[in-house]
């Protein structure tokens, strides 16, 4: 494990892993698995939650993956399917294009309706359903014609136990931001202050919204700065609020060793398949890294989404994570929502009070889809940034 990493092991590799539940989350889960059909007013009851807070925890358990999908539960047999089979398969052949083979037909046929690789006597286990005798027999036709062996047919004759409800617990999380600090943070990226860039109060990675700002190449100004930010040399860098990683992604087909740090889950799992990088699931304010592990910074549109008094905090993390003599690229947009945010040149030589301002201009930010007014400074970080914590505050 990288040892300038701290704590985020598991948010790195949050997709593959159980996610920290409370009680709040155990009710609303146990409540949507009982019937998912219920209205947000009354899961709000449920949960004790008002409205609002219910669908951002409702959004926040699909985003991360716990909530796979809402859908309804039909019974078979009224549906037009009376022949319920388990069928226990075994391969003529184990190597991976026989399973491959074998697997798509699997997949292919819509009568079988789940599917499991198990260890022990069979290959696998499937779930069929069948209209009719003949309907059974070509399905298991195909799957004889595809590699299947053995095929054991077990008749369901009646139904024990519905599947039923997973049993949930309360589970904490040893390492990574609290669940309900990130979903406060979460919630605030939506929510109207300087930063917001729509008018709606949804997580923008899921909406759409993101291709306001996202540009789906490394920017013109990370390529124009080049050597001015690394020495030539290449280190850990850092992406606050990564996004979808295109910037953090690029470093690291460069040689770096990459960080991407961001809010949403959203962005962060489609970065995850996209880049080289590492992410973690975090607030900038408080980032999950050791002192003095980064060589360099990127922040392209994060900082502008911070309220001013958050400001001092994200100073002193940069200056902490970053070694001395590192630098940040930082790209503040001067527009929020298309309306001018009242940021300025002085905005950050306030909070980096204590840096070294190498390089100060006024551009235009460039996206996919238009450009935006913004202010792109280098600043180097000095051997001490104590002095610009107590006087950016
Ligand atoms: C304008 S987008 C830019 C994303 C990315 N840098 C890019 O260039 O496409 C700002 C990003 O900052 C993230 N963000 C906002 N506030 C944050 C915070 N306090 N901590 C971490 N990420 C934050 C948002 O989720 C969003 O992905």
């Amino acid at each position: 494990m990288q040892y300038w990493l701290t704590g985020i092991k598991n948010e790195i590799i949050f997709c593959n892993m159980a996610v920290e539940l409370d009680d709040i989350d155990i009710r609303l889960l146990t409540a949507l698995q009982a019937d998912a059909d219920r209205t947000n007013v009354e899961l709000a009851r449920i949960a004790g939650l008002s409205p609002a807070a219910t669908l951002h925890r409702v959004r926040w358990l699909k985003e991360s993956g716990v909530i796979r999908i809402i859908s309804a539960s039909l019974d078979p047999a009224a549906a037009g399917f009376p022949l319920q089979l388990y069928v226990a398969a075994t391969l003529a052949r184990q190597d991976p294009r026989s399973t491959r083979v074998f697997e798509e037909q699997v997949k292919a046929l819509p009568q079988i309706i789940a599917a499991d690789n198990v260890a022990g006597e069979m290959d696998y286990l499937l779930t069929v359903v069948a209209r009719d005798v003949t309907d059974l027999q070509e399905v298991l036709a195909k799957l004889a014609a595809r590699g299947g062996q053995r095929l054991v047919t077990h008749l369901k004759l009646a139904e024990v136990k519905p599947p039923s409800r997973l049993p949930l617990a309360v589970t904490s999380r040893a390492a990574g931001p609290p669940a309900r600090q990130r979903r406060r943070a979460a919630a605030r990226l939506g929510a109207p202050g300087v930063g917001r860039h729509d008018e709606g109060v949804d997580e923008p990675y899921l909406t759409g919204t993101h291709r306001w700002w996202h540009l789906s190449e490394p920017s013109p100004e990370l390529l124009a700065a080049g050597a001015a930010l690394t020495a030539g040399k290449p280190g850990v860098a850092v992406d606050l609020g990564c996004g979808l990683g295109t910037e953090i992604g690029y470093l690291a087909g460069r040689g770096w060793r990459g960080v991407g740090v961001d809010l949403s889950l959203a962005a962060l799992a489609r970065a995850r398949a996209l880049t080289g990088a590492a992410f973690a699931c975090a607030d900038v304010t408080s980032l999950p890294l050791r002192a003095g592990s980064a060589d360099l910074l990127l922040d392209r549109g994060c900082f502008h989404y911070l309220a001013p008094a958050e400001r001092p905090s994200y100073a002193r993390e940069a200056g902490r994570v970053l070694r001395p003599g590192g630098r940040l690229l930082l790209r503040m947009c001067l527009n929020s929502a298309g309306v001018p945010n009242g940021l300025d040149d002085e905005t950050i030589r306030v909070t980096f009070a204590a840096w070294h301002l190498a390089a100060l201009d006024r551009m235009d930010l460039v996206s996919d889809t238009r450009t935006m007014p913004a202010i792109t400074a280098i600043l180097v970080r000095p051997e001490s940034v104590i002095a610009a914590d107590s006087r950016s505050a």
